[in-house]
């Protein structure tokens, strides 16, 4: 029954179908293109993808416009095409999740169209409008420096309407059971071809109180269950994974007492600490993150990550932490974004560091939750700054050292592919890595295969083992009868470390899953362990017998 929840121990793969493989040589990724490479990704391990918007969009915001919600961007393909490949996952036992983009529509979409330009229109209501322009129109804009205002006039409709990001989004009142309503349908209409849920865009915006009359706006909670209920109604094993960046304390309201709201989350809190101690080497403000999300229902879960489409954003620290990690990941102006973030890929902000990516990606994926990877991070890719806003992470996909990378046989891809410096694909790319048994597309593969063997991080209960080093995170899991210590050093130096698991009889040996190096207590029950400098550690606690003890999940 509980392996129903498959959630629980899944590693996610996150895509573009723009920016993937472009099959019909227009140079647009495509259905048929990423159809076809379903088995480089099933050959990674990876049990979901969840797909970037792909619906009809002007595409001003990389499909997050959309301007109708039944439908396949015809640039991308046709529902038979996305059919074709929800089968194909089905296939390889790969799951798909897409986005749902429901706080706002294009100003393209029909809906806005009538609303505008009839104050009679069915749709009117759909929208939020204000006579006026509310004194606080120039507050809580989403993209500062790009986007003036949260109120813009509309000449048609004679009022202004509300736009939580860019003004050609206008806000759905998804108070109006209407447009609850629709959203519903857009879940079943795709729930119908084959996903398994949905990464929902902009959760807290979603379901607060909108309008111009709502100084305060509160959160709609109930909301979350109603989208919840619909679902599993409709299909048991579907999920909603929320963008949500929260205060830990709100939690427990957007996974729901019960676990009745929505199942998985992106771990903020965690993302932004994770990079905080990357960049100083204290992991203390880490532990202290993971502490305040510990808490959830049993059936929930953290989607943890390192970068995304999006910039990362490092809002939550404190403005001294911020600079520190400004410093180290992206020290130009040029590489930063909207005040708050840093808009590179992991592998510039890392110096192309083979170690200290493995470093990174080793301590992301223990971290308790279900890991989330992005295209291209298993190669190591890299950005165009050239490239306004987020775009400059969002290249195509490098496979080859063929013109274009392999991504298009056109000489006009939709974004140029990286073609200078140490990220170039004409030397950085899958062919070449696939090749390679020590590179990272290999060691990827071999973390993502070890990650989905070790359920323990995903449905268990962990303890922080103090050092005395805070470069030094030593992590214990322990689900059903079994432990695993996990070790990161991330000092850029060798450290030596004294610890004792804590299990008891089960404490003296400790099995190393990554290496083959295993390690036997001293009679004080002290484990010795030599780190090198950014090293990762996973040992089994208490040796091989964990094979006996283990049981099916
Ligand atoms: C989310 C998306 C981002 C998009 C925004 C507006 O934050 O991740 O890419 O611009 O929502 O839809």
């Amino acid at each position: 029954m509980i392996s129903d929840l498959w959630y629980k121990n899944a590693v996610i793969y996150c895509l573009s179908v723009e920016t993937f493989m472009d099959a019909n040589g227009d140079g647009v990724g495509d259905f048929e293109g990423l159809s076809r490479r379903l088995d480089y990704i099933a050959g990674l391990g990876v049990t979901a993808i969840w797909l970037m918007p792909f619906q009809p969009s002007p595409g001003k915001d990389d499909g997050y416009d959309v301007s109708d919600y039944y439908n396949v961007d015809p640039r991308f393909g046709t529902l038979g095409d996305f059919v074709d490949f929800t089968h194909g996952c089905k296939q390889r036992g790969i799951r798909v999740l897409i986005d749902l983009v429901v706080n706002h529509t294009s100003d393209q979409h029909p809906w806005f169209q009538s609303a505008r330009s009839d104050p009679k229109s069915p749709y009117r209501d759909w929208y939020i409008w204000s006579k006026t322009k509310p004194a606080d129109a120039d507050k809580g804009v989403v993209f500062p420096g790009v986007q003036e205002s949260t109120w813009t006039r509309d000449e048609k409709a004679g009022e202004y309407y509300f736009h939580r990001f860019y003004k050609f989004q206008p806000d759905l009142n998804t108070a109006n059971p209407m447009v609850q309503e629709e959203i519903l349908k857009i879940m079943g209409f795709w729930i119908q071809l084959g996903v398994s849920g949905f990464r929902m865009d902009a959760v807290p915006f979603v379901i607060a109180e909108k309008g111009a009359e709502f100084k305060k706006p509160k959160s709609q909670f109930p909301m979350l269950r109603t989208f919840r209920e619909f679902l599993q109604w409709r299909q048991g094993d579907s999920i909603i994974l929320g963008e949500a960046n929260i205060l830990p304390e709100d939690n427990i309201q957007y996974f729901g007492d019960d676990g009745d709201r929505i199942q998985m989350m992106f771990n903020f809190p965690v993302n932004q600490s994770l990079f905080y101690a990357l960049a100083s080497g204290d992991t203390g403000l880490l532990v202290k993150a993971l502490d305040e999300t510990r808490e959830k229902p049993q059936t929930a879960q953290f989607g943890q990550f390192l970068r995304n489409h999006d910039e990362l954003d490092l809002g939550r620290l404190s403005k001294e932490q911020r600079q520190t990690v400004f410093e180290a990941f992206g020290p130009d102006k040029n590489m930063q974004l909207y005040d708050r973030g840093i808009r590179r890929r992991l592998a510039p902000m890392l110096g192309g560091d083979q170690r200290r990516l493995e470093l990174a990606y080793s301590l992301m994926f223990s971290m308790p939750g279900t890991p989330v990877i992005r295209y291209g991070d298993e190669i190591g890719m890299g950005d165009d700054l050239e490239l306004p806003e987020r775009n400059c992470a969002r290249t195509p996909m490098q496979w080859s050292d063929e013109p274009q990378g392999g991504f298009t046989r056109s000489d006009n891809p939709v974004l140029p592919v990286i073609s200078k410096g140490p990220f170039s694909y004409d030397h950085l790319n899958v062919a070449e890595q696939r090749r390679l048994p020590t590179s990272l597309l290999n060691w990827m593969e071999r973390l993502i295969r070890m990650r989905k063997e070790v359920p323990e991080i995903g449905w268990g209960d962990y303890r922080v083992i103090d050092t005395g080093k805070p470069g030094v995170l030593v992590m214990r899991y322990d689900w059903r009868n079994n432990s695993v210590l996990i070790v990161h050093n991330l000092y850029p130096e060798p450290v030596e470390i004294f610890v004792d698991p804590g299990c008891g009889e089960h404490s003296n040996l400790l099995i190393d899953i990554v290496d083959s190096e295993s390690s036997k207590a001293d009679d004080k029950g002290q484990h010795r362990l030599l780190l090198e400098a950014h090293a990762y550690r996973w040992f089994r606690v208490g040796g091989l017998d964990y094979l006996l003890r283990r049981t099916e999940i």
